[in-house]
This record gives C-alpha cells, structure tokens and sequence, in this order.
C-alpha cells in the first residue's frame, strides 16, 4: 500500500549497553539536555524515547561534509537501562528498533550487559554500530569538544594514542570472541561483514557528529526497504502516568503507521481490555526525552516512528509493556479486545496457584516482570501470590495480610517498586503487620528483602 522510497519513516534507534557506560549521558550530549544527573541513583529504569528531527543531524554532522542525501524524516531514538535487572526493557527496546548503538566503556571493555546485548541484537540480526565511549578517560586526553573523532585524535599524544590502540584492539579482540568482527569506522569497507566501531566521549562530545553520521547512513543503505512507509498501525506503550492537568495518559512508541486524534483505540488493562478514544496525541519538543516532565506539543495527527504521550478517558489500569491498537472501520472489535489482553496472560502466569507468597506491585509491566524475574531465580525462589501495577491502596494489603493466617507469616509482605503508598494503606499495613517495602531502585529492594528474609531464617 502506497510504498515507495520517496517516503520512508524515521528510523528507530536503540542505544543498549552495560550499565553506566554512558548511554543516556551520550543523549545528554546530542540534545544539550541533563536528563541523566536527575535520575535517582543515577541510573535509568524506564524507556526512553527522543525524537531527533534531520535539520538537527545535519547541523551536527555539518563538519563531516556527508553528503546531503540525508531522506529520512529525522532519528526516533530509544534510551534502555544498562542494570542487569531490566533484561525486559532492553529486550522490548530492542525488539522496537530498526538500528542499535551499543555503548562500550573504552575503560572496562566487554562486560555482561554488553555481551546480553550483542545477543538480543543477533538473535534478531539488528545492524548495529558500536560506540566506544568515554574516550575523554585515557590518561592526557586533550579535549576538543563536539569534534569529529578523527580530527580529535589527531590532536593527541603518542601515549594516549597507543593507549587508544592498545584497548581498542582488546576490544576488538573481545568482540571476535563473540563471534563478531569490527573495525574502526572509518577504515570499514565491509558494512555488512564489519561493525563499525565509533570512538566517543559522551562529555567532551568527540565522536557525536561520526555517531549520528553513521546511524543515517546505515538506516538508509541497509534498510530502505524496511522503512517504506507502512499503513498499518504499530503501537507499544512504555508508560503509565499522571499528568497534572491532563490525567492518566499514556506514553507510546508509534512504530509505524499514523495516529489520529479521535481513533478509537484498545489498550490491556488490569481489570480487562480498555476501549477509548484519542483525546489528544501530544510530542514533547524536539530533541527532549518523552520520559521527562515538560511542555508538550499537540498534533491532529502524528507518523511514525514518533514518542507520543495520548490522553483519553479510561486509562487509569493501562499496562506499560503493552500493545496499543487502533480499531478500523473493518475491524471486529471483540478479537481487538481479545489480541490486547495476550501480554497481561504471561505475567499472569508466573503467580503462584497455590495461593502462598508474596505480593509485588510496581509502576510498570516492564519493571513488574524484572522484579518476578528476580523472585524466581534460583538463589531467591520466592513465591508471588498476587501482583499489581501502580500505587498501593488498601485492598493491596488487605490481600497480602490474607498470608498472616497462613504458616509462612512472613509472605504478609508487599514489595513495592517505584509507585506510591497511600497513607491509609500505610496505615493499615501496620495495624495489621504486613511488612512493606519500598524503594526507587531496583536492587535495593532486592537487598532490602532479602534482608528481611535472611532475619527471618535466623
Ligand atoms: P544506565 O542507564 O544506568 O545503564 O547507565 P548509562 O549507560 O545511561 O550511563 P550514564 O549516562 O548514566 O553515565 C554513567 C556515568 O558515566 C555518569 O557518571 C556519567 O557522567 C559518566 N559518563 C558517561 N559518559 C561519559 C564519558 O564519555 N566520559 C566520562 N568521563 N564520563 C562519562
Ligand atoms: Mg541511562
Ligand atoms: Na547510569
């Protein structure tokens, strides 16, 4: 239907890597932003998405003199976490992208998260690019911010370029061993056979321009084909929020096809599948991160590949993780209804049957299955018995104190991960004695729970 290389869709970029390897300090550095000092613990937990319009690119690549077929409409790119928690999210990211960026620490080398990535990258054979970072790092670097990577490293020592030589072939090395060859970038004359390795700092921004350079060309040589505009709605929702003037709203990656502002539209939902209406499809301004608090942008209607937060009625038990779908006029809206449930039933069956464990609640789906995730490891093998996504009300511990009358009182526990405890449920939890705990990060309610249950054995 109506493909043709005239109109091709922004491409999708996921930046993947190990945890702190600089990934959204990289975006940071593009945008001009400071999205990564305010994240708790520095670390990221959720997805991201920004959306880089091409008049940006080309001022930033200006000084590369590439040529200027640059023809698609601009760059949608996908933060993930590096924490080895968020297997999910860098696999949801991953599957929504046409490109990667796998961000390599130039001091540390290959490191688990890294090598997970390059696996979910193969297994789904994504082009990538590698982005050998923090450069700025190697002892006597000399600074020349926003350089192309080669005039850079023109302006350094003997030592620190052998010592750039030195671990690049370690790394390089490293890579072979996972049965990938590379190359430096501007030495690779086998795109396809060879990953092209961008030296970069995401602090002085050498290497930024080579990098967005790079992502251009790579979509539009390898897959024109696939980012021929496609009608058909393709539609995952990252997140679940309140807005203050704007209520639940929801935060989507449109992957292809068009929004409308009056589609009507299917959601999954705690309580079943949501049925409602567009009310308003907004963007945050160019080159901003959807994930943060801002102004927003409004549009009748929006092409993908976009991040777009839509407000409508109803969304209040939306599940982030989840497909969105649009109901077309030749559409039976029962098998909809039907399709978009399909998520929630996985996760469903991870809750223990027999009705003894521990009840876990989180802000997202994403972040709700890495916590299931870590119950299940072999080391914890902690059972679940109810779970739910958003803030703990008092029906949430009305449910968990069910185990005090059970023989492991100590599952009279919520572990509850970035959501909000209300005062009357904080409440009741102590006039009942189920134990809640909360934390913003991840791993320290794993550390705080296994804590507890560690007391508890003694
Ligand atoms: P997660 O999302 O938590 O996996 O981390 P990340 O990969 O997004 O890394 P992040 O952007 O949070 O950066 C981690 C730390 O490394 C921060 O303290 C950054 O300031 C620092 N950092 C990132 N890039 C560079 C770089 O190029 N040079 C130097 N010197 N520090 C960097
Ligand atoms: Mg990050
Ligand atoms: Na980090």
């Amino acid at each position: 239907k109506n493909r043709s290389a005239d109109d091709l869709r922004s491409p999708i970029c996921c930046i993947l890597g190990h945890v702190d390897t600089g990934k959204t300090k990289l975006l940071d550095c593009i945008r001009r932003t400071n999205v990564q000092e305010g994240e708790a613990g520095g670390i990221t937990q959720q997805i991201g998405a920004t959306y880089f319009p091409m008049d940006n690119i080309r001022e930033r690549t200006k000084e590369l003199k590439a040529d200027a077929k640059l023809r698609v409409p601009g760059l949608l790119v996908i933060d993930t976490p590096g924490h080895e928690s968020f297997t999910n999210l860098r696999a949801r990211g991953s599957s929504l992208c046409d490109i990667a960026i796998l961000v390599i620490d130039i001091m540390h080398g290959l490191e688990p998260q890294t090598i997970e990535s390059l696996n979910l990258l193969k297994s789904r054979q994504t082009p990538f690019v590698v982005a050998l970072n923090k450069v700025d790092r190697l002892y006597g670097w000399k600074p020349s911010p926003g350089a192309p990577i080669r005039a850079a490293l023109k302006q350094q020592s003997k030592d620190v370029v052998s010592e750039f030589d030195m671990r690049l072939s370690q790394i390089m090395t490293e890579l072979k061993e996972q049965g990938m060859n590379s190359e430096l970038y501007y030495r690779n004359k086998e795109l396809r056979k060879y990953i092209s390795i961008i030296p970069t700092s995401a602090i002085s921004g050498e290497g930024i321009p080579d990098l967005l350079m790079l992502l251009v060309q790579l979509t539009q040589k390898l897959m024109e084909d696939k980012l021929m505009y496609m009608s058909e709605v393709q539609c995952t929702v990252l997140e679940v929020k309140v807005v203050e003037g704007l209520g639940t709203t929801i935060d989507v990656v449109l992957v292809n096809g068009v929004l409308h502002e009056g589609d009507q539209i299917v959601v999954c939902g705690m309580q079943g599948p949501i049925v409602t209406t567009v009310r308003a499809l907004l963007t945050p301004h160019p080159m901003k991160e959807l994930r943060v608090k801002g102004t927003y942008l409004h549009h009748k209607e929006l092409k993908a590949a976009q991040g777009i937060k839509i407000t409508a009625q109803g969304l209040e038990h939306a599940i982030a993780g989840t497909q969105l779908y649009v109901v077309g006029p030749d559409d039976e809206l029962e098998d909809i209804k039907e399709e978009a449930m399909q998520d929630m039933k996985s996760v469903m069956s991870r809750v223990d049957k027999s009705g003894e464990g521990v009840c876990v609640q989180a802000s997202t789906l994403g972040s709700l299955e890495a916590l299931l995730e870590f119950l299940k490891s072999p080391a914890v093998k902690i059972p679940v018995s109810g779970i739910s996504i958003g803030p703990v009300h008092k029906k949430d511990v009305m449910r968990a104190s069910v185990m005090l009358e059970k023989k492991k009182k100590e599952y009279a526990t919520i572990l509850a991960f970035d959501v909000k405890v209300t005062p009357e449920a904080k409440e009741l939890a102590e006039e009942l004695g189920v134990k809640i705990f909360m934390a913003d990060i991840i791993y320290h309610l794993f550390d705080q729970f296994t804590a507890y249950m560690n007391n508890v054995k003694d």
